[in-house]
């Protein structure tokens, strides 16, 4: 596990679209693995500019993402279609039919989870799976408490996840109980994983990750387990993992 120190939140951006950018350029027809939430979107404005200034191509570039909210319309403006469109597809050369997200308004949503797992084996394993962490530790909408072995599926989501995601809806009721997630077991199996993570509010989460042994109540801890993840954390983030170190 490699962790990559960033000065705050725009260099920790500028360093993971620099090695999302030489991923790009090395392997064009490469399978991303994309976050959404506040974290990543710093580094999808890094993506666009270099695009605009370099004009690196993702015509070949298959995107999958982690999640997706159950019930919200894919062209509703909380959704996580309507995010990824916004912070990165629109801005960009990538071919739609390339950029892939969970379908949470199916109606047999079971089914759905099984086709996005055949989807990904389609295409091959994720070259680079880029990820945020939730307060409680989830990575993609995984909760604490869910089996490491999981796959795609629809999960309930905490009070917690909940309640911070309040602020993209109008109205906190609105906010959706359950979603469609890529398993662990599915993030695990990318060949490369990229955690960013920024701000004192994730400082805490951070330490029990470097420092806790791996179990499910903390389902980043599992990243340990793998043999290619690199960390990108801003100086607050780190702030608790540097007083023990
Ligand atoms: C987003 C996702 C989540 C977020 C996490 C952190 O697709 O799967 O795991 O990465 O909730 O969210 P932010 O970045 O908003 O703190």
């Amino acid at each position: 596990m490699e962790i990559i120190e960033a000065k705050n939140y725009d260099e920790m951006s500028e360093k993971a679209a620099q090695l999302i950018l030489a991923k790009v350029k090395q392997e064009s027809s490469l399978v991303l693995g994309l976050a959404t939430g506040g974290t990543p979107v710093g580094t999808y404005e890094h993506l666009v500019k270099d695009y605009q200034e370099n004009g690196t191509s993702y015509q070949h570039v298959h995107t999958v993402n982690l999640d997706e909210y159950v019930g919200v319309e894919k062209e509703n403006p909380t959704s996580y279609h309507t995010y990824m469109k916004e912070h990165l597809f629109q801005h960009i050369d990538i071919p739609s039919q390339q950029t892939h997200l969970p379908n949470a308004m199916a109606n047999d949503l079971q089914a759905e989870c099984q086709k996005y797992e055949e989807l990904i084996e389609k295409l091959g394993r994720i070259d680079l799976q880029l990820l945020g962490i939730g307060v409680n530790g989830h990575i993609g909408f995984n909760e604490p408490g869910t089996s490491f072995a999981s796959t795609t599926n629809v999960v309930e989501l905490t009070a917690s996840t909940r309640e911070k995601n309040a602020c993209y809806f109008d109205n906190p009721f609105d906010v959706p109980t359950h979603a469609v997630t890529m398993g662990i077991s599915t993030i695990m199996k990318s060949k490369q994983i990229v955690l960013l993570v920024s701000g004192k509010q994730k400082a805490q989460i951070l330490f029990k990750l470097l420092t806790e042994p791996t179990n499910e109540q903390v389902p980043a801890s599992i990243l340990k387990q793998h043999d290619h993840v690199v960390i990108i954390a801003d100086q607050e983030a780190l702030m608790e993992i540097k007083q023990i170190r």
